[in-house]
């Protein structure tokens, strides 16, 4: 799919790396990366915050809190200067407001943004109201969208949204998500556009997080085709494509192509031509790495659905 050879991931010691929902399963994952990638100053970002530094010692450490002070400390003994910002990515006051304080304090420019900062709320759509439907929307849509908006005189280098192959393949009560994971696709290449640095990654289940948290995985690989990425393989994965000329990319596993497929009434149409070039290879369960750009014509019908 014509990426361009790896080279080694080398962040900047003397930037900010922003990173949205960071205390969740990928973020937490994604937090080490980075910081083994170089980064020095990580900026935490999620609704629930972390109690003053003087509390610390009389958490629970089974708690939550005491499970989010634990991994602040694992990665300021990796080296990192830690900052958790209390904020939710959908409110647009909150995240001036904390961006205003960022500047006034002279704090480094954010050099990354990682936005990961999403939830699953799947329902059907005569029971979808507008709560339902803004759980999973609005922190891919509100959130990608204030995070562009406002960051745009940051000397930002890499703007990396986690979004969902729900934005590309269909998932009954996932119209929600959908939407926002498409929203994202759709920024990725409104930036690249106007020359600004986007990659939108659409990623496929992974063996943790919310899809098994929602206890999923196993719906994913039996009748989806997909098996769920380890996490130092989707890790991997990123690491490789992070650098790429590319506004979107879909990684999944995909280890049963005719029961992937056949959720797709006109297969045929795109399974000539797309990604199973090598199908013996794929039943293996290698993770296949697509992107719309690349792809023939004939599979780019398949955004019609
Ligand atoms: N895990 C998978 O299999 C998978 C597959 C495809 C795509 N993805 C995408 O990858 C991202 C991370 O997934 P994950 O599995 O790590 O999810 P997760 O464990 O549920 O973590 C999500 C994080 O987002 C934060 N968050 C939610 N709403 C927020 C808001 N309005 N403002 C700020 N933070 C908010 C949550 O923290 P608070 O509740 O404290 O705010 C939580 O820490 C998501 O965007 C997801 O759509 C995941």
């Amino acid at each position: 799919m014509g990426l361009t050879r790896p080279l080694p991931l080398r962040l900047r010691a003397d930037g900010a790396y922003l990173v949205t929902g960071a205390f969740g399963a990928l973020g937490r994952l994604l937090c080490r990366t980075l910081v083994r990638r170089g980064a020095r100053r990580l900026v935490l970002l999620g609704r629930t915050g972390v109690p003053e530094r003087g509390a610390w010692r009389r958490l629970d450490p089974g708690g939550p809190e005491g499970r989010r002070v634990a991994f602040l400390r694992e990665l300021e003994a990796l080296g990192a200067e830690v900052l958790v910002a209390a904020v939710d990515v959908t409110d647009a006051a909150a995240m001036e407001g904390w961006l205003a304080g960022r500047r006034a304090a002279g704090l480094p420019p954010v050099r990354g943004v990682f936005h990961l900062a999403g939830q699953v709320r799947d329902v059907l759509l005569p029971s979808l109201d507008r709560e339902a439907f803004d759980a999973g929307y609005g922190p891919k849509v509100h959130g990608g969208y204030l995070l562009h908006r406002l960051l745009r005189e940051e000397p930002v280098e890499h703007f990396v949204l986690f979004a969902s192959v729900a934005s590309v393949l269909t998932t009954a009560g996932q119209v929600n998500y959908a939407a926002g994971n498409a929203f994202l696709d759709a920024l990725a290449h409104h930036r690249r556009a106007l020359g600004l640095p986007a990659l939108s990654l659409d990623w496929g289940p992974w063996a943790t997080g919310m899809i098994e948290e929602l206890g999923l995985v196993a719906h994913y690989r039996d009748a989806r085709g997909m098996s769920s990425l380890a996490p130092e393989a989707g890790m991997a994965v990123l690491e490789r494509v992070i650098g790429q000329d590319r506004a979107q990319l879909l990684v999944a596993t995909v280890v049963d192509w005719p029961v992937f497929l056949a959720w797709y009434p006109t297969r045929r149409r795109w399974c000539r031509r797309w990604p199973p070039r090598r199908p013996r290879r794929s039943r293996r369960g290698r993770a296949a790495v697509c992107s719309t750009r690349s792809a023939p014509p004939t599979s780019r019908r398949v955004r019609r659905w």
